[in-house]
């Protein structure tokens, strides 16, 4: 059975702060699923083949199983990265009505608002419910293995807070 909560990792990068992110959320919240992109490589979406995807099926029936999607992403050129936004387009519907919540590792400090565009478009594409608290990280937050800066892992704390409530307030309300 699936857990109420989905965390995933967008960053195909070996040595992803993001993933750092991801890890320790999935640490915090102990009852949770994780989904690491890198273990389900998927085709760009728009290619003749992309939406019968396996590995695009097989991430979307996570997706739409859980309550709250809490997704790390790395930051490109002021967006999400584009796997992470292909890994959205080619699961679509399975993110109706979801809780949404991002945590982003940039490279610098002046980026935050990166995940503007693809929350507009979970918003009124799907109605999802975005958590209106993300956590926003830069390279100085981290060592080789982990959070360092103990701000970002109180503003982790308060979105997992934020995360599990909703979760758990709405779990029978329909958006
Ligand atoms: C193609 C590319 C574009 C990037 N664009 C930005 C950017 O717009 N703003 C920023 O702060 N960092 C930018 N970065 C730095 C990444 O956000 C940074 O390396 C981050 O750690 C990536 O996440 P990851 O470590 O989880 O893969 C960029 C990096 C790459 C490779």
């Amino acid at each position: 059975m699936s857990a109420p909560i989905l965390v995933i990792s967008t960053s195909l990068s070996s040595d992803s702060n993001s993933r750092k992110l991801a890890e320790r959320a999935a640490k915090i919240l102990g009852e949770c699923d994780y989904v690491d992109l890198r273990d389900y490589p998927m085709p760009l979406c728009g290619s003749d083949t992309s939406f019968g995807d396996p590995n695009a099926k097989t991430i979307g029936a996570m997706i739409a199983a859980a309550r709250c999607v809490l997704v790390a992403v790395p930051i490109y050129n002021y967006d999400v990265s584009a796997a992470a936004k292909n890994v959205i387009e080619l699961t679509g519907k399975s993110w109706q009505n979801k809780i949404v919540g991002f945590m982003c590792a940039a490279g610098g400090k002046s980026s935050y608002m990166s995940v503007m565009a693809v929350a507009n478009s979970l918003m009124l594409d799907f109605r999802c419910l975005v958590i209106p608290r993300f956590v926003y990280a830069d390279g100085t937050s981290f060592d080789d293995f982990s959070i360092t800066d103990a701000e970002v892992e109180k503003r982790l704390n308060g979105l997992l807070d934020d995360a599990r409530k909703l979760t758990s307030a709405l779990a029978t309300v329909s958006l």
